[in-house]
């Protein structure tokens, strides 16, 4: 079994083996870059008209077929042959069928190499963007739980262990800032990917007069890319984008962990809505935080994805060679990918029920042992050995089975007598919290300023 190729009765006598012709197709990925590919070649017919390669009547024709196949793509009628190898062949093909030999003069000057990585940075561009107003939503969802919960408290965590108490708020807000950390390295992705290959030929430049800078413009780049040869090898802008992506999962995939642990039974802090969890097809009882859960799964995905990438790119000799058609696939997929977990996430997040006196009550008030430590700074005594002193303290609680805050005066002396009366003024979740007050700090009015300037970063990035 063989097919027909492109060059076909060319150079090479026999048609491909099918399974080849399988293995070397890439329709079935890169049909997502079929009005990239339009828009690319009606640009690029522009141009070499300019150089004087089409007349005006030829460019008229061209131009009449292109906008024709794109109407095909758009409503949906655009019919593929078997021996469509890949998007661009495909337009070159049905627009020779429409307008007959004058369709074989667009590829004048042009190879499918800086072609192809023209249409991949046009459909990138474009969804990068979309995915930054996706990635502000989810920003604005947490800013949004922020605001709600103010006043609730919760214990943190180091080691998964309690630590000290915080706001409820300010965990939310750290999250919001990771994620502004990934609107930003969106941002700088975009910024390099937006320089045009197209007019590098298939390594070495284009060899008629074809002015790069006005087709830039045209196709709303920032400018040409200067040297032809790595033109037609970079890939690093979809590297840039899969670490993005990476990131962005890992950091969703670290706050669904700690809310999948916040939904259960034994936490309690919160309640997943039933339109982002699932039952189970035994247990009755069961409610299953299967949104979160994939959100955490499907980060898994994101980091292998550059890691496949990148295995790719690394042992690639010249300019273009056929390893680079494995970008799109994986690129494709992390944006599809990425732009699923956040609209779940934000969800979620939107939906979701706290629970602020469980909370509170499932905080240990041993958490307030460095308000203890800091009581007895704040008298004098260095903070080692205040450490020092509150550990006794610690131990002296667990020994009688009681809390830190029913240890008895004397007790209290016994371990150091700068405690005086006023220690149990320390055991109260609000006064911990008010403690941290410096910029960054968990104290309400911090995370009042810290959710201000939140708000306004969001605004200005937006
Ligand atoms: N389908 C190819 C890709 O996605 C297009 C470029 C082919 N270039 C070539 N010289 N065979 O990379």
């Amino acid at each position: 079994m063989a097919e027909k190729t492109l060059w076909s009765g060319g150079r090479l006598e026999s048609d491909l083996d099918i399974s080849m012709a399988r293995l070397n197709q890439s329709l079935d990925v890169d049909k997502r870059m079929a009005q990239e590919d339009v828009r690319g070649s009606l640009a690029w017919a522009r141009a070499i008209q300019a150089a004087g390669i089409l007349s005006e009547s030829e460019f008229g024709l061209i131009r009449s077929g292109l906008e024709q196949i794109a109407q095909e793509f758009a409503d949906g009628s655009f019919s593929y042959e078997p021996s469509d190898e890949d998007i661009h062949t495909a337009v070159e093909r049905r627009l020779t069928a429409l307008i007959g030999p004058t369709g074989g003069k667009l590829h004048t000057g042009r190879s499918r190499n800086d072609q192809v990585v023209t249409d991949f940075r046009l459909w990138l561009k474009s969804a990068s963007a979309e995915l930054s107003e996706r990635l502000t939503d989810l920003q604005q969802a947490f800013l949004e739980r922020a605001r709600t919960d103010l006043d609730v408290i919760i214990s943190g965590y180091t080691h998964f262990q309690q630590a000290q108490p915080i706001l409820l708020s300010h965990w939310w807000l750290s999250h919001f800032w990771a994620l502004e950390r990934d609107q930003q390295r969106l941002t700088d992705t975009i910024r390099r990917m937006d320089f045009l290959p197209l007019g590098s030929g298939a390594l070495a430049g284009t060899a008629y007069p074809v002015d790069r800078f006005s087709l830039a413009n045209e196709l709303g780049f920032s400018a040409p890319t200067p040297n032809s040869l790595d033109s037609v090898s970079d890939r690093d802008f979809a590297c840039d984008f899969l670490y993005w992506a990476a990131m962005l999962g890992s950091h969703l995939s670290r706050c669904a962990e700690a809310l999948i642990l916040y939904s259960t039974t034994e936490f309690g802090y919160i309640t997943l809505a039933d339109a982002f969890s699932t039952g189970s097809s035994l247990m009755p009882q069961k409610k299953n935080p299967d949104s979160l859960e994939l959100i955490r799964g499907k980060s898994g995905g994101l980091a292998g994805r550059l890691c496949a990438f990148l295995a790719t790119l690394k042992g690639l000799p010249s300019a273009y060679d056929k390893d680079l058609q494995e970008d799109k696939a994986l690129v494709f997929e992390a944006a599809d990918v990425a732009g699923l977990v956040m609209s779940v996430m934000s969800g979620v997040l939107r939906t979701l029920t706290v629970h602020p006196d469980r909370c509170r009550q499932q905080i240990n008030m041993q958490a307030l042992a460095t308000d203890i430590a800091d009581y007895l700074v704040k008298k004098g005594l260095p903070f080692r050995d205040a450490h020092h002193a509150v550990g006794k303290a610690v131990k002296l609680a667990e020994k009688k089975g009681i809390g830190l805050a029913e240890i008895s005066l004397p007790d209290w002396r016994e371990i150091s007598p700068l405690f005086e009366a006023d220690v149990y003024e320390t055991f109260s979740l609000e006064a911990a919290i008010s403690q941290r007050c410096s910029w960054g700090g968990t104290s309400r009015d911090q995370v009042l300023k810290q959710l201000a300037f939140a708000e306004n970063t969001l605004k200005t990035t937006a």
